[in-house]
């Protein structure tokens, strides 16, 4: 009866699922996944609620972000989890797109299955796909433009892109202020795209429209009592280290003394260690010094008698950008004042943010080095508020880097689609209807931006078809009026690379899924009892 008890090489818990079942499950997951972000892409998309699970249970977000969506729903689709790992990677890599790489692979591998219905052979798809991604990713680089050589001109593109990027997101209420603030904070760093030197600083209260560009670098720390609260000329010591004297409590160490005396003696013999420690920070001839950790009372009188404004407890982000911007090392032990190199900056002083006072380090070494503030009524929104920021200065760095443009609004899209049709036309045999699948899943990201604003997308993709086909090849939605407009006058303009990643990277993933065949999963490890000693 070997035909009804087949020959079993897997392990008992381990699992296969073969050919169809594994091709289809494949596709159920990324479709799923497309879907669930299609509905946040454009300028009209919508936003959705994230509820926290486990230690931070019931935190509500509210996001645009595909990325953000992607990496707090937990997946167990294989496929789901590559198209969640790769806008991971397009957040990291150009910050923006994240939906429209998704949205784009999911579709890709809609059209996949529809081919794969009609006994077309993955491979076939795979080399139909591979010319589309090279002819369309000419008539992207064909169309870019780029205006780096006229300061001007660029300073409005940044503008734009700026602008385009933070359309669909919470701020595109205040898209000029946060434009201005985004592309600011970036032309500060005079091309070096090190964007740790913008520091986003979130207050609450006010309103969005309150948040701020300050030329300096703001921490949210106080001085100790009775220490300066004000330096100028300041030579910081920023330090990582202990400065509390209860070691042996915190420990829960025993100590056995017979007599209260000799507990005097010991807190005595703390206080000395502990003064030795202070004074040799002062010998480094500092006369402000920032800590990681907590000072105690006792250190903080010393630093006080000594005239050194001591801060404690900065945060390990607020310590290494310290370091970065007044061009300090962060230090843990003070034996050799020569070899320490300490921060610089003009004037430390306090400055009021609604309720709260900051410091604010100006004249900081790292010229570049800038706060954002960003102010708003509740914590979804200055969150929400700080990644569309994100969003816009990523895109920002990445332009400052590579100067080219293109349009938004499905322009590009339909570049590249109609370059793509034109090639399938050329092409002969199967590969051409692959092609003309990639083409028709690029239209998707246009029909899908319509179809979030309410808009008959039908009807206006297959205008702007007409449009690209009739030689407008500036072409694309006009989501405020729901029309086909002018992109370079309505100035929807986008960064070059991020168009480019978009089609590359869900082109690559889209491939790799489509190349499995077989989905293994591995039986759990089983645990070994434990022999005892080794
Ligand atoms: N004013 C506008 N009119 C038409 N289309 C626009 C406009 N502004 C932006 N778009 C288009 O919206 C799309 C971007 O949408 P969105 O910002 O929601 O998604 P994303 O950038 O792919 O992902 P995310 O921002 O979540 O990382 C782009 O294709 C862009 O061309
Ligand atoms: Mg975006």
């Amino acid at each position: 009866m070997v035909s009804l008890n087949p020959v079993r090489i897997l392990k008992n818990e381990a699992g296969e699922e073969k050919a169809e079942i594994a091709r289809l499950s494949l596709f159920v997951g990324a479709i799923a996944i497309g879907d669930l972000v299609k509905s946040t892409l454009g300028p009209k998309g919508m936003d959705k609620i994230l509820v926290a699970h486990g230690r931070s249970a019931g935190q509500v977000q509210v996001t645009n972000d595909g990325a953000t969506i992607l990496k707090s729903v937990g997946v167990d689709n294989p496929a789901a989890k590559i198209l969640v790992d790769m806008s991971r990677v397009q957040d990291d890599e150009v910050g923006d797109g994240t939906t429209s790489v998704t949205v784009f692979a999911a579709e890709l591998l809609r059209e996949a299955e529809k081919l794969i219905d009609q006994k077309i052979h993955p491979q076939t798809i795979i080399s139909g796909w591979r010319n589309a991604v090279n002819v369309a990713r000419e008539a992207l680089g064909n169309t870019a433009a780029d205006n780096s050589g006229d300061p001007e001109h660029f300073r409005e593109d940044l503008m734009n892109i700026a602008r385009t990027t933070l359309s669909s997101k919470i701020l595109s209420q205040h898209k000029e202020h946060f434009s201005k603030l985004a592309v600011d904070a970036v032309l500060r760093l005079k091309g070096s795209s090190n964007l740790s030197a913008i520091q986003i600083i979130k207050k609450r209260g006010a309103t969005l429209a309150d948040s701020f560009l300050d030329e300096g670098f703001l921490l949210d720390k106080k001085p100790g009592v009775h220490q300066p609260q004000k330096v100028t000329d300041a030579r910081i010591l920023i330090a990582n280290t202990s400065m509390d004297a209860d070691k042996i409590k915190v420990f829960g160490s025993r100590v056995r003394v017979d007599s209260m005396a000799k507990i005097a003696e010991l807190e005595t013999a703390e206080k000395e260690k502990m003064k030795d420690k202070v004074d040799k920070i002062i010998k480094h001839g500092c006369n402000v010094f920032i800590n990681r950790q907590l000072i105690y009372n006792y250190p903080e009188q010393l630093f006080a008698d000594a005239g050194v404004m001591a801060i404690e407890h900065a945060d390990f982000d607020g310590i290494e950008r310290l370091a970065l911007v007044t061009g300090g090392e962060i230090v843990s032990t003070f034996d050799n004042p020569d070899s320490v190199k300490l921060g610089k900056c003009e004037l430390i002083e306090q400055i009021m943010i609604g309720e709260d006072t900051l410091l604010r380090f100006s004249g900081v070494p790292l010229g570049e080095a800038c706060t954002v503030v960003i102010r708003g009524a509740t914590q979804q929104i200055i969150d929400e508020a700080e990644r569309s920021l994100h969003d816009a200065l990523c895109v920002l760095a990445a332009t400052v880097r590579e100067s080219r443009i293109v349009y938004g609004g499905g322009c590009s899209e339909m570049i590249m689609a109609c370059a793509v049709m034109r090639a399938a036309a050329a092409t002969p045999g199967k590969e051409a209807v692959a092609m003309e699948a990639f083409a028709r899943a690029l239209q998707q990201l246009p029909t899908v931006i319509a179809d979030n604003a309410g808009f008959d997308s039908a009807q206006l993709v297959s205008e702007l078809r007409a449009a690209h086909n009739s030689g407008g090849n500036t072409m694309g939605l006009d989501m405020e009026s729901g029309k086909l407009g002018c992109m370079k006058r309505l100035g929807v303009t986008e960064s070059w690379v991020v168009k480019r990643q978009v089609l590359l990277s869900a082109a690559e993933a889209a491939e790799m899924i489509l190349r499995v065949d077989d989905i293994l999963r591995a039986a759990p490890r089983k645990r070994v009892q434990d022999r005892g000693r080794c």
